[in-house]
């Protein structure tokens, strides 16, 4: 879907996605964390933002997403919200918030709703999950699956790896995203899998399929913000770097901390003058006069503000 599918006015919804899938257009989704990064996104015109538990990784300095917390997901999904006019926001279910209990699970879904202001919400998995998904549907709130290598099961898994490399495996994927279409998912996330598994799961269900590490088959596209800018400091090879911030980044803050070390930021244009005669009448005690600055704090002229 680009920018001019939808008017800019309305919000791209879960009809969307059906008609794109229906109409052959790609679905581009990204994820973002804050208010300015989504801000930028939905300018740029993506249909869907991902709120990812990847923030653990990403942003919080986690070594995977397993710590990442109900609130720290309803957090930044509000933040992420408050920058958003036009694209869909997806909030994903963190590590443990729908293991415990179908009750449990939609009490956590309805506060990323609720108080995060998601539009769906993104569970991993496609086993005891399907009972979960079916509550959420049922209680009016869209899903969005996610099979093949699926991050909250790292450690079974064997590290991050792609599913479907064998006959079993692949079934497994494949099963797993009808079953997910079956429960009621408008859309199913498929990580790492191999290109012509993606393509076949994608002939083999009518829900459109967004890839990552997937291969071009897919419906769609996620991406990881800090890949696609060069914020991250691996470069995996489902990513195509769009920008390397990284470097435009430090290159900035090294200017920066040179003109402060240097003096030459701030100076007088980037602060508020007053009269001299306001000085004057404070009750005053200049015991360390013998400070380095090289010019006067203030040079008397107009006031400014
Ligand atoms: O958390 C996330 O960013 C994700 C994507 C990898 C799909 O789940």
């Amino acid at each position: 879907m680009k920018e001019n599918d939808t008017p800019s006015s309305r919000p791209v919804t879960i009809a969307d996605f059906k008609n794109a899938r229906q109409e052959g257009r790609r679905i581009a989704m990204i994820t973002a964390y804050d208010t300015p990064s989504a801000r930028l996104a939905d300018s740029a015109g993506v249909d869907a933002i991902l709120v990812g538990d990847s923030i653990g990784r990403n942003v919080l300095g986690m070594p995977d997403e397993l710590p990442v917390t109900m609130d720290d997901m309803v957090r930044a999904t509000q933040s992420v919200v408050r920058g958003t006019k036009r694209a869909m926001v997806i909030a994903d279910m963190p590590f443990g918030s729908y293991q415990c209990g179908e009750d449990e699970a939609v009490t956590n879904a309805v506060r990323l709703v609720k108080e995060g202001g998601a539009h769906a919400v993104k569970l991993e998995g496609a086993g005891r999950v399907i009972d979960v998904i079916e509550r959420l549907v049922d209680a009016g709130i869209p899903v969005m699956g996610h099979v093949g290598f699926t991050p909250q099961s790292v450690h079974a898994l064997g590290g991050p790896r792609v599913q479907g490399r064998d006959r079993e495996t692949a079934q497994n994927v494949l099963d797993g995203a009808r079953r997910l279409q079956s429960a009621g998912a408008f859309a199913v996330v498929l990580e790492l899998v191999p290109i012509s598994l993606a393509g076949l799961i994608t002939n083999s269900i009518s829900i459109p399929t967004i890839g990552i590490g997937s291969g071009p088959a897919c419906d769609g596209q996620v991406q990881i913000w800090h890949d696609v800018l060069g914020l991250s400091e691996h470069l995996y090879r489902h990513v195509r770097r769009y920008a390397d911030l990284n470097t435009i980044i430090r290159e900035a803050l090294s200017n920066y901390v040179l003109d402060v070390s240097s003096a030459q930021f701030p100076t007088h244009e980037h602060a508020v003058r007053i009269e001299h005669t306001v000085l004057e009448g404070l009750d005053a005690d200049e015991r360390y006069p013998d400070n380095k600055r090289s010019e006067p704090l203030d040079e008397g002229g107009p006031s400014d503000d």
